[in-house]
């Protein structure tokens, strides 16, 4: 259930709200939607939420304001990127009953736009500190719905470990949200992160990719008939505790994302030469007996599944790959959450 709070307070603005969330990273990949203007996927995904790919972002509403505003990483965003969190607040606003625009300030601990899933942090955290000032309490689903609606993949980004999109059939969405995956058997897992390219910005955000690839893809009918059954092996993975198993699964799924995209017309092609040679040396190291599998995004960087014990020295053998920026080792991170909260001005909320 929804319940909104009034504010008062002789500016008549609202608390700033800090929140903090991680990125996550799909084992099995969202990839397509079945309705653009309302931001539903085609089909369900799976993912791993990750500690160290973080956003802080930070959230006013002032009456003094006559647009949002949105900083990120201390400069002010595009104009592109400000209209499309402006429309994503107006849902915020219609639902707590606001007129106010909002400041809004939000850092990036990691690259942006770079295919490491700064969409889904950075509308997860958006979504915690934005219905806080508002004085909305939304429930998980409530929020992960509203979340869902700035950036697919940030539905899944409220919640930490492993976490499950349902795509839903409903025509307004309703049932098309994320949530924790229960009874999982695999503690201790990392995800190492090899950056490409030092974390430069793509060439097509994966909005746009994902859709030229449902609309001009002949293989994009076969990666939508591929997504239930490795949904279905991963979630058996993840609960009899088979890293072996969902890594397979997970390297099977990205590279069968890929093969839709790169058949596309014209094709979108994220990978560059270090990807494919950090590909390869992944297939290498499993060979050779390590506990190591891949999964790439919209993006050239690769991402390799691991456990607690392989991951430093599959991160030295990594970093030595011709084209690797650097590798960061990453843990399993938690849900979103609001970090801070500070009154505006003379401005309190009332309990
Ligand atoms: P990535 O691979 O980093 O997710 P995308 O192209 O999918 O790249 O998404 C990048 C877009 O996500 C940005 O252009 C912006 O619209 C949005 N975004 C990224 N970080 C934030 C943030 N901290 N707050 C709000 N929106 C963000
Ligand atoms: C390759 O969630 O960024 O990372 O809903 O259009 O904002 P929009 O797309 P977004 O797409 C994520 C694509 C992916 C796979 C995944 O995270 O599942």
């Amino acid at each position: 259930m929804s319940t909104t709070t009034p504010f008062i307070g002789s500016r008549g603005g609202s608390p700033g709200v800090t929140a903090r969330s991680c990125a996550n990273i799909a084992l099995v990949k969202y990839w397509g939607k079945r309705d653009a203007a309302r931001n539903l996927p085609a089909a369900g995904s799976l993912s791993l939420t990750l500690d160290a790919l973080v956003t802080e972002t930070w959230v006013e509403f002032d009456p003094g304001l006559v647009r949002d505003e949105l900083t990120l990483d201390g400069a002010a965003v595009s104009e592109e990127v400000r209209v499309k969190t402006s429309r994503w607040m107006e849902l915020v606003r219609a639902r707590a009953g606001l007129a106010q625009f909002a400041r809004i300030a939000s850092v990036n601990h990691f690259p942006t736009a770079s295919g490491l899933a700064s969409s889904a942090s950075g509308f997860a955290a958006l979504a915690v500190a934005a219905t806080r000032a508002a004085g909305l309490s939304l429930s998980a689903r409530e929020l992960s719905i509203l979340a869902r609606q700035g950036s697919g993949s940030a539905a899944r980004s409220l919640f930490g470990g492993f976490v499950r999109m349902h795509a839903g059939t409903a025509a307004d969405g309703s049932d098309c949200f994320a949530e924790p995956l229960a009874g999982s058997q695999l503690p201790d897992l990392r995800m190492l992160i090899a950056v490409v390219g030092a974390g430069a910005v793509k060439e097509h955000s994966s909005r746009d990719a994902m859709d030229h690839t449902a609309e001009t893809s002949p293989f994009y009918p076969a990666w939508l008939a591929l997504v239930p059954r490795d949904l279905e092996a991963a979630e058996r993975a993840i609960r009899g505790g088979d890293l072996r198993a969902l890594g397979e699964v997970a390297e099977g799924n990205a590279l069968a994302m890929h093969a839709s995209a790169i058949a596309a017309r014209p094709a979108i092609m994220y990978w560059q030469p270090a990807t494919l040679a950090l590909l390869a040396r992944v297939r290498e190291l499993r060979r050779a007996g390590a506990a190591a599998w891949a999964t790439t995004d919209a993006g050239p960087h690769v991402k390799v599944l691991t456990d607690a014990g392989s991951a430093a020295t599959l991160a030295a053998e990594l970093a030595q790959v011709p084209g690797c920026s650097r590798v960061l080792v990453s843990g399993v991170g938690q849900g979103a959450t609001v970090t801070a909260t500070t009154p505006q001005g003379e401005a309190k909320a009332t309990p």
